[in-house]
């Protein structure tokens, strides 16, 4: 029987939403689209932070988190590897309620570039870098982070984490290092904001914490969980606490969608048409507001720095669900719906 709607937070009901999605028909479907994909090798593992190159390239994790509190991990979900990028708009979220939206917007704007995620690139008219999802506006956010000192600053990014993934989060030292002493073009961007003003005099300092947080380990059930708390207005479906003010939410999700996949950006609100952010370790995380995320990790990489069968993934599963969210008429089964359906797994229906 279908419990009654609203997150399931406590023992009792997460006991019942494991249930729920073990008998789940979308955990076959997820299945299937996850062996298709699995034989897709295109792409290649990123190198330019050397420390990445080590992944196993044919990982693949797959999950999806409802704001129900319902969890499909397929794969290797569990397999933790470096966010990277996908901390971006996290970590804005994090400036936001620091700073409050009119501050942190003297300091980042919410334009698309249709550069290259690492473009050496500020907007002529206002200094500022163009968004909080490419590096120079991520650096910028970074320099937003309170603390009096590099320790109180880790400390408060790292609790960040903590709250959306539910658990505490750790860095992976072998790829913060490895990216400390490779990251000369983050390094230039910083020092090109610190001209213009955009970031504060401790410069050396908040590329140190734009590294860390880009180390962050998590997996791409980590990755479902974090989208589902945006999809849930902020709070946690597996905890119950919240992760960030209900005001931001809108601010990090409209500037996923239109800056969330880099120079594919616009491509992909166009055929996937959900919030999402992608990172250079192979890691998507995509968000359906007021229904649930999906987290994918598999690290072969396209020319733009997306994950090839990540990309693959959520095109399939926008497509089949009509998860785009200006979708109207759409004439199949959604997810919601399957996810209600009485037709569980392993059983038949009398018309069947
Ligand atoms: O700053 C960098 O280059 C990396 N730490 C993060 C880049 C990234 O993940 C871009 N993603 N596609």
């Amino acid at each position: 029987m279908d419990g009654p709607p609203g997150p399931k937070t406590d023992h009792l009901g997460g006991l019942l939403n494991r249930m729920k999605s073990a008998a789940s028909p979308l955990r076959d479907v997820l299945r299937d689209l996850h062996a298709t994909y699995a034989t897709v090798h295109d792409g290649t593992v990123a190198s330019y932070i050397p420390e990445l190159a080590k992944a196993n390239p044919d990982a693949f994790g797959l999950s999806v988190v409802t704001t129900d509190g319902q969890v499909f991990d397929i794969g290797d979900a569990q397999q933790l590897f470096t966010i990277q990028s996908i901390s971006k708009p996290f970590v804005f979220g994090l400036a936001l309620e620091a700073h409050g939206r009119e501050t942190v917007l003297t300091k980042v704007g919410v334009e698309p570039t249709g550069e290259a995620f690492n473009a050496i690139l500020l907007d002529e008219a206002s200094n500022r870098p163009f968004n909080p999802m490419v590096n120079a506006g991520a650096i910028a956010t970074a320099d937003l982070i309170h603390g009096r000192d590099f320790s109180e600053r880790v400390d408060r990014l790292m609790q960040m984490f903590g709250r959306f993934c539910g658990r505490p989060v750790y860095i992976d030292n072998g790829v913060f290092l490895s990216e400390r002493a490779t990251g000369h073009r983050n390094r230039a961007i910083g020092h090109l904001m610190l001209n213009f003003g955009m970031v504060s005099e401790r410069v050396e300092e908040t590329l140190e914490l734009y590294f860390q947080q880009c180390s962050a380990l998590v997996s791409s059930h980590d990755l479902a969980v974090m989208g589902a708390t945006l999809a849930n207005g902020g709070v946690n479906p597996l905890t119950g606490a919240r992760a960030i003010p209900a005001t931001y939410v809108k601010d990090l999700l409209s500037t996923m969608l239109s800056c969330g996949m880099y120079d594919y950006a616009g491509e992909w609100a166009f055929r996937v048409g959900i919030p999402a952010k992608s990172g250079v370790s192979g890691g998507v995380v995509g968000v359906v507001p007021g229904q649930m995320a999906i987290g994918v990790y598999s690290p072969r990489l396209d020319a733009k720095g997306n994950s090839v069968r990540g990309i693959k993934v959520f095109e399939a599963l926008s497509e089949r669900f009509g998860l785009h969210v200006f979708e109207s008429g759409f004439q199949g089964e959604s997810m919601r719906e399957l996810l209600l359906s009485k037709h569980q797994r392993g059983r038949t229906s009398p018309s069947a």
